[in-house]
């Protein structure tokens, strides 16, 4: 277990602390909800339920239970809204912003709706913590920043152009961050995930991520695409990983490691072919049909890249960041949920 992280979470149990996590109801929100419940903390989630679902909450009050779930306040809104961003800042020791239109196909198609939540919902959460004087600003940021930079692995520092409105806003985010820390003294840490996925990843509608996506179709015996040759690959992080470096980030007193971007990944690259195969020989254990299923080929999807591959040295050196599943260890424990949740 890693030691940074184990020390916080004994920290944390014996000093509660108020969080908000905006994006509550979506994956990754309500993994940082769940997370922090079990810590003992108290939470508010706030959420416009554009992109996530009540379910995904109800799955939390599910897995945390009655007792702790009472330390969890819902707010439905809109980080559009500076009074709803407002009111949910109210009290906050941190706030942990995950609240966005995710996709990068999704903002080709409508740049305008991806900028009105990823940069103004940003800035007037942004503002929202400042004025509620909250001690930390924790924020999701992408990997997608990298854009055309051809070099791998990605390292904080080097970025190109983006190649999406989606990266764009993403970026953005991380220029007003800087600038709220310089301008105002907030403390701010952005995290650019590299494709996060693990249980309650949306696998419906059409900008669903591959992984959520096969889980479904391999459980229901529908084909399963891949985009170009399948030698594309990517650095897939389990989400409890992306949750480890949430903490750390909100909880450090290295100064050194604060107003910095971090890049959260598992560090390893696996290609989509090899993907399918370790998603298919999961789905397998519960519908062995699976086995036999090969993915069909289809062309490259305009504006991917072809490799990406995190460098995690800086959130390893400056937060104690060691993330503890791999991407088959993280299937695996995704398995079951896909099961029960996609169950007839
Ligand atoms: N999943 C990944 O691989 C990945 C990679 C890079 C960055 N990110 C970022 O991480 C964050 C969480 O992503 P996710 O994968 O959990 O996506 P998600 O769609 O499951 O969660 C996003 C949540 O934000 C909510 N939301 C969207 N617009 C809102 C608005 N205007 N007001 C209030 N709530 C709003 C949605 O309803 C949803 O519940 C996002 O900021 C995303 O850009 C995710």
């Amino acid at each position: 277990m890693p030691v940074a992280y184990e020390t916080l979470k004994e920290r944390l149990r014996s000093e509660p602390r108020r969080w908000l996590v905006t994006g509550a109801a979506g994956f990754i929100g309500s993994a940082l909800v769940e997370t922090l419940l079990y810590l003992d903390q108290v939470v508010v989630g706030l959420d416009n339920l554009s992109t996530g679902h009540r379910a995904n909450l109800e799955d939390v009050k599910r897995l945390v239970g009655n007792e702790r779930w009472r330390s969890f306040d819902f707010v439905e809104g809109d980080i559009r809204d500076p009074e709803d961003c407002r009111r949910a800042c109210d009290g906050a020791d941190y706030v942990l912003h995950h609240a966005a239109l995710g996709s990068v196909p999704r903002s080709i198609e409508d740049p305008v709706a991806t900028n009105d939540s990823n940069v103004t919902g940003f800035l007037n959460t942004l503002v929202a913590a400042r004025d509620a004087g909250v001690s930390r600003f924790v924020y999701a940021a992408s990997s997608s920043t990298y854009g055309d930079h051809p070099g791998l692995p990605k390292v904080e520092d080097s970025i190109g152009r983006p190649l999406s409105p989606y990266a764009v806003t993403k970026y953005v985010n991380e220029l007003y961050a800087d600038v709220f820390a310089r301008s105002y003294g907030m403390e701010t840490v952005g995290l650019r995930y590299f494709n996060v996925f693990g249980r309650r990843q949306d696998p419906e509608g059409a900008y669903a991520a591959v992984i959520p996506r096969w889980f479904a179709a391999l459980l229901r015996g529908e084909p399963c695409t891949i985009n170009g040759d399948g030698e594309t690959s990517r650095d897939f992080c389990y989400v409890g990983n992306a949750v480890q470096a949430n903490l750390l980030a909100a909880l450090t007193t290295d100064e050194a490691a604060v107003n910095q971007v971090y890049n959260v990944a598992y560090g390893e690259r696996t290609t989509l072919n090899e993907l399918f195969a370790l998603v298919r020989d999961q789905v397998s254990k519960d519908r062995p049909e699976a086995a036999d299923a090969e993915p069909v080929y289809r062309d490259f999807r305009p504006g991917d890249v072809r490799h990406s591959l995190a460098d995690i040295s800086k959130a390893r050196d400056l937060l104690g960041y060691a993330p503890t599943h791999s991407v088959r260890d993280g299937l695996s424990e995704a398995r079951v949920w896909y099961r029960d949740a996609m169950a007839p």
